[in-house]
């Protein structure tokens, strides 16, 4: 089989990426431009700066892309886009420019949800690493700013499908992480920052639960109840949870004081953030994060044990969460379930897991139609 280089574009939120990807298990490059700096002041993703922001960087980005791998547009075999889930317009500026320059190549262009991305990002690496014997079933949790969401993955041949059973019906577990952090004052993306505060903090200190939830989803699909048994998420209770502990003890003052220091930083060092916090609110940051790991690490190994599964993947930006992970590769080695995570870089949004994830689709043949546009709300199946 001859290699089959793809190039990558993914720009659904606020990163815009492209990459270069040898037969769906080499990354050649890898290039990320985020827009944190730009977002920050706000507090989170304003989507008509994010688009702008796409239109600035796309050309750079891909030129990039194709120079850090060694091939020039003529050399590559195929384009692939990602056509959703995300922001409509940033979404549009990466399909628009995807759709150009292959019809100025004359080369195949392969849509690809964002969802199945992120779970071939595991697969990529995997591959790379030399492991090509992969055990099915295959549960993944994909837990990002965006999705909490589980499925089941199936291959035939080089055709992939996917059947969800598990989804949140609220907060997506890292929207909860930045909401939680920009009530306390420290800034935007919230994940990381509570990540590395954890540790200095007692998870024990504050009972915070997260929401059992009992009564069936209507929206969702799927076979006789009882047949396909759901495991989903809800994290708006904890967030709000977050917010009456932090009203019930006078920490607003402070969470002022905090947020005016940090403004002040360009780039915070993990020293500048314990400075600003006190033992009350390390101790909030280490119960939200145990509460929220509690949850995702539970809930996902119940979805084992129902389905029978084989393997899990656990992958998108909270995959990158050291406690996350810690905790996955405990229990899931305790029930003798391999657990597989994507390398940091390759958690959190990227364009090497868009490329991985159009080479089946390369393999069957599975092209656009140039009329095929942006959805907003693609699901994964
Ligand atoms: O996958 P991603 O880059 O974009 C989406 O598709 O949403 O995920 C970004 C999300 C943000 O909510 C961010 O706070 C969270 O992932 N995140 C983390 C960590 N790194 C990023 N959450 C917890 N711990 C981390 N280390
Ligand atoms: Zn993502």
């Amino acid at each position: 089989m001859p290699d089959v280089h793809i190039l990558g574009i993914e720009s659904s939120c606020d990163e815009t990426a492209a990459a270069v990807v040898r037969s769906g298990e080499r990354v050649l490059s890898n290039v990320v431009f985020s827009q944190i700096a730009t977002h920050q002041p706000f507090g989170g993703v304003v989507p008509e700066l994010a688009s702008r922001e796409h239109l600035r960087a796309i050309v750079p980005v891909v030129r990039k892309a194709l120079a850090d791998a060694d091939q020039t547009y003529n050399s590559l075999d195929a384009l692939a886009v990602t056509q959703g889930p995300g922001l409509a317009g940033a979404l549009l500026v990466g399909i628009s420019y995807a759709k150009a320059l292959a019809f100025a190549l004359d080369k195949p262009l392969i849509p690809v949800n964002h969802l199945e991305g992120h779970i071939h990002a595991v697969l990529l690496e995997e591959r790379q690493k030399g492991n090509h014997q992969l055990n099915f079933p295959v549960l993944a949790l994909v837990v990002s700013g965006g999705h909490t969401h589980l499925y089941l993955a199936e291959q035939q041949g080089d055709s992939w499908s996917y059947q969800n059973i598990g989804h949140t019906r609220d907060d997506a577990a890292g929207e909860a992480f930045d909401k939680v952090a920009k009530l306390l004052g420290l800034g935007y993306p919230g994940g990381p920052v509570i990540d590395r505060l954890s540790p200095h903090g007692d998870p024990a200190a504050i009972k915070f639960v997260t929401s059992q939830i009992k009564h069936p989803d209507r929206n969702a699909r799927g076979g006789v109840a009882g047949e396909f048994p759901r495991f989903d998420f809800s994290y708006s209770g904890i967030k709000t949870a977050a917010l009456r502990y932090v009203e019930a003890h006078a920490m607003k003052p402070g969470v002022q004081r905090r947020q005016q220091v940090l403004a002040s930083m360009v780039t915070p060092t993990l020293d500048d953030y314990l400075a600003v916090c006190d033992r009350e609110t390390l101790n909030l940051v280490a119960s939200f994060q145990r509460a929220v790991v509690n949850d995702l690490v539970g809930k996902t190994l119940a979805a084992a044990r129902a389905y029978a599964v084989a393997t899990v993947f656990v992958t998108g930006g909270v995959a990158a969460n050291h406690e996350l992970r810690r905790r996955f590769e405990h229990d899931g080695a305790h029930e003798g379930l391999p657990v597989h995570f994507p390398s940091r870089p390759l958690s959190t949004d990227n364009a090497a897991m868009i490329a991985a994830a159009a080479y089946p689709k390369w393999l069957s043949g599975s092209f656009a139609e140039m009329s095929f546009s942006a959805e907003a709300g693609l699901p994964l199946r």
